[in-house]
């Protein structure tokens, strides 16, 4: 049976999750932000051990972080279309999006064991839903689901990809904040292309799709036309 799941890789900022979202709304699938759990794993170290990493998060013990996802725990619910972390109950979406986060997931997120449990958990995720998911982030169609049917790779430049980030923050963007944002962005795009697991790079089948140029509505109906080619009946 074809594995219903559509990758979308790429970038911070790239506009993966705001497409993700609005392609599994047009299909009728579920949409996964796999960005959002690696954001919960590393609100629950900070909340749960501390700054014993130095405070940036790098001196973390992985098994305890992992232990941790267990305990609590760590898990998706299911609202809407949309699989949302939440910690120990608590719907955690917005708290993940906080600058205390976004400073160490990369950190967090280059732990082999880490990535293990989050993989492990959107692939029990996806078994459960087999109408179709939706998943978006770094390394799914190279690491998660090498055999998704359909794999996009999104890019755009940092200064636009910065732009973006700050309008959905409610922030003028200016020139002065489009260079902080677009240097913050950079610096966290390097740590996740420079790992030595699962780093952030296109699937040789990728489509990628640049989409400096291209507004939301077109870069979700591009995908929406590749899907209903791939995912017939
Ligand atoms: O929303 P934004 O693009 O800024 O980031 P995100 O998708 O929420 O991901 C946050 C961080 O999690 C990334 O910078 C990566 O370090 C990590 N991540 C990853 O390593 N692998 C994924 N599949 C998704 C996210």
């Amino acid at each position: 049976m074809t594995l219903r799941v559509i990758a979308i890789d790429g970038p911070a900022a790239s506009g993966k999750s705001s497409t993700g979202a609005l392609v599994a709304e047009r299909l009728g699938w579920a949409h996964l932000d796999s960005g959002a759990l690696y954001r919960a794993m590393t609100l629950a170290a900070l909340d749960n051990l501390g700054d014993e990493g130095g405070g940036k998060g790098e001196g973390w013990n992985p098994q305890r972080i992992v232990a941790l996802a267990q305990e609590l725990p760590i898990t998706l619910a299911l609202v809407g279309r949309e699989f949302v972390p939440t910690v120990a109950g608590v719907d955690v979406e917005e708290a993940v999006r906080s600058e205390r986060v976004t400073t160490r997931v990369s950190a967090v997120a280059a732990l082999p064991e880490v990535r293990a449990w989050v993989n492990a958990e959107q692939q029990r995720v996806v078994r459960q839903h087999p109408a179709g998911v939706v998943v978006d982030g770094r390394d799914i169609g190279t690491v998660v689901f090498p055999d998704a049917p359909l794999k996009v790779f999104l890019t755009a430049t940092p200064e636009e990809r910065a732009r973006r980030r700050l309008t959905q923050r409610g922030q003028a963007p200016d020139a002065e904040r489009v260079r902080r944002e677009s240097q913050a962005l950079a610096a966290r795009d390097d740590a996740d292309r420079e790992r030595p697991v699962a780093p952030l790079k296109p699937a040789a089948d990728a489509v990628l799709l640049d989409t400096t140029h291209v507004s939301l509505e077109e870069q979700v109906a591009r995908v929406v036309a590749l899907a209903r080619a791939r995912f017939r009946g």
